[in-house]
């Protein structure tokens, strides 16, 4: 029903996107396809390519557009064409695979001049206050125009839970009735009322949709806990977190416009 990510191979580094504050980087795969590329060596480290994976695919899923994902494997003979120290440094530490999302040409950023409509806006708040996405204010919208249609893009800083993982046991009743801030949200003017929409995604969020998606991250993003190192443990308790949210969104949605 979800299908897996194709996984494809890099032949080309054709840009670095300077604006973007990871240096993802536009490249050229074995299947004629230019991509966005965000690597795993970056600052960021895995996880954000977790994130970016699980809620783009939650959006998918939910009727947000947002750009096709594939795994892209860099070999090391591609990182010696680059001049660029920084960008050689970048992928040299990205040797094996990394996060491709289709690059949309002629998208150009969120600026007002095209907004959504109503419910696709409420659906996007929806997805940010279920995910904990900060990251979609007027300072950094996260969102692209493509052929007039708004796409949902870099959801990187989704799901922060995850990151006290190394130290800390999880706690997915914690993030479950967390309280969204979405009053800086780009597209709060925008969206129609999130009650509206909220029973229809939720009830695309089954058990097995949810684990369907966790179902796509690559294992070998999957890093050590302080509970198991055990990826399929590991899938079972992003699961959970994402579960128990979605049976909470009674709490979380009352403060939403
Ligand atoms: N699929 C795509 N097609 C076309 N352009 C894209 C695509 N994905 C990203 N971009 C462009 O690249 C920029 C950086 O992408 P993105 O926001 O995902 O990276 P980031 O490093 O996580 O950025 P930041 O942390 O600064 O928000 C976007 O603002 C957008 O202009
Ligand atoms: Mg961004």
């Amino acid at each position: 029903m979800i299908p897996l990510l194709p996984r494809i191979q890099a032949l080309r580094y054709v840009t670095p996107l300077r604006e973007g504050g990871s240096l993802p980087a536009v490249m050229e795969a074995d299947d004629d396809g230019t991509y966005v590329v965000k690597f795993r060596g970056a600052g960021q480290g895995l996880k954000v390519l977790v994130a970016e994976v699980i809620t783009s695919e939650i959006a998918r899923v939910i009727g947000i557009p947002t750009p096709e994902l594939a795994v892209i494997t860099l070999v090391d003979a591609l990182t010696k064409y680059e001049r660029d120290e920084e960008v050689q440094d970048l992928l040299k530490a990205s040797v094996g695979t990394n996060l491709a999302s289709d690059f949309l040409p002629g998208s150009f950023g969120y600026d007002g001049s095209c907004p959504p409509p109503a419910d696709l806006a409420a659906k996007i708040l929806w997805l940010d206050a279920y995910s904990l996405n900060i990251d979609r204010t007027w300072a950094n919208p996260n969102l692209i125009v493509w052929h007039g249609r708004v796409h949902a893009i870099d959801h990187g800083a989704s799901l922060w839970f995850h990151h006290s993982w190394p130290s800390k046991a999880p706690n997915p009743a914690a993030f479950a009735t967390r309280q969204p801030d979405l009053a800086k949200h780009v597209l709060i003017d925008v969206a129609g009322p999130v009650a509206e929409v909220n029973d229809a995604l939720v009830a695309h969020l089954s058990d097995e949709v949810l684990t369907a998606v966790v179902d796509l991250v690559p294992e070998e993003w999957l890093e050590p806990m302080v509970l198991t190192d055990d990826p399929q443990h590991i899938r079972r308790i992003y699961v959970e977190h994402l579960i128990a949210r979605r049976d909470a969104a009674a709490e979380w949605t009352k403060a939403l416009p």
